[in-house]
């Protein structure tokens, strides 16, 4: 079991109308891999993110995950594989603290003559210890969400996403709106799930992120694979190239 892929896709594809934004990506990854998807505006990443994490159906192809094959309808069906997109706050509640995000939908409770109460005491240690296990480091977790950054509510997801069991995360762009420290913090975050045996696709146009993060760099153009490279067998210019299309271009001539 351990060696089965954690994912793999065969052929593909999806149209809209006529523009057919994905045409045949074959791609498989294990657990505890990084992969970083990089490619051109409009190449189809966030197509295929979507699609791997049921925000929309492929036209045609099949997705495997775990070693059977699934079909995600909707992004709940997904995260109840073990399979989320993080957005850098879209999923977390601003108006109270980090523990109540942290066990939204799952809060511990205990019954006092019939009336179920809150275990506030069990759920700020459970909350605490998941935090430092994923060197995330929030000033209190008393605080309001709305008072956080956006790599603090990034970690908080992170964290909440690997202790609730998840085992593909998806993230697009994460890093767009944050500072160099944070982002630091975060490329940190990311290598720290992957080592918990979590799979991770990201998504960046930054190329020293790629590199940094990733254990393998997949690069979609035009909506197919144009380059699939393990990360310490390449170079920033080779990947620009397979970006640009260059790479084909000069392997054709
Ligand atoms: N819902 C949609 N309806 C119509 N066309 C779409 C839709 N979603 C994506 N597309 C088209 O599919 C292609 C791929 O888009 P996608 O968003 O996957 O690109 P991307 O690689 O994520 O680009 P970026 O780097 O700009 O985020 C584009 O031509 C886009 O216009
Ligand atoms: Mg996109």
């Amino acid at each position: 079991m351990s060696d089965t892929d954690l994912l793999r896709l065969r052929n593909i594809t999806k149209r809209f109308g006529a523009i057919e934004a994905l045409k045949g990506i074959d791609f498989a990854m294990k657990r505890g891999e990084v992969i970083a998807l990089l490619g051109d505006n409009g190449a189809g990443k966030s197509t295929l993110v979507k699609i791997i994490s049921g925000g929309q159906p492929p036209t045609s192809g099949t997705l495997e995950f775990e070693g059977v094959e699934r079909t995600f309808t909707s992004p709940s069906e997904a995260k109840k594989a073990g399979i989320e997109t993080v957005y850098q706050d879209l999923s977390l509640c601003t108006n109270v603290d980090v523990v109540a995000n942290f066990f939204m939908g799952r809060e511990l409770t205990r019954k006092v003559f019939g009336i179920p109460i809150l275990r506030e005491k069990a759920m700020y240690d459970e909350t605490q210890k998941a935090m430092r296990n994923a060197g995330t480091r929030i000033p209190s977790l008393r605080v309001n969400v709305e008072h956080l950054s956006g790599g603090q509510r990034q970690a908080i997801e992170l964290s909440r996403f690997v202790h609730w069991g998840g085992k593909l995360v998806l993230l697009d762009e994460p890093f767009a709106a944050l500072g160099v420290e944070q982002t630091r913090r975060g490329l940190e975050t990311i290598r720290r799930v992957a080592a918990e045996g979590i799979g991770v696709i990201v998504i960046t146009h930054i190329m020293a992120q790629a590199f940094q993060v990733a254990d393998r760099i997949v690069v979609i153009r035009q909506g197919r694979v144009a380059g699939d490279v393990r990360t310490e067998d390449t170079r920033p210019e080779e990947v620009i190239k397979m970006i640009t299309g260059e790479i084909e271009r000069e392997r054709a001539s």
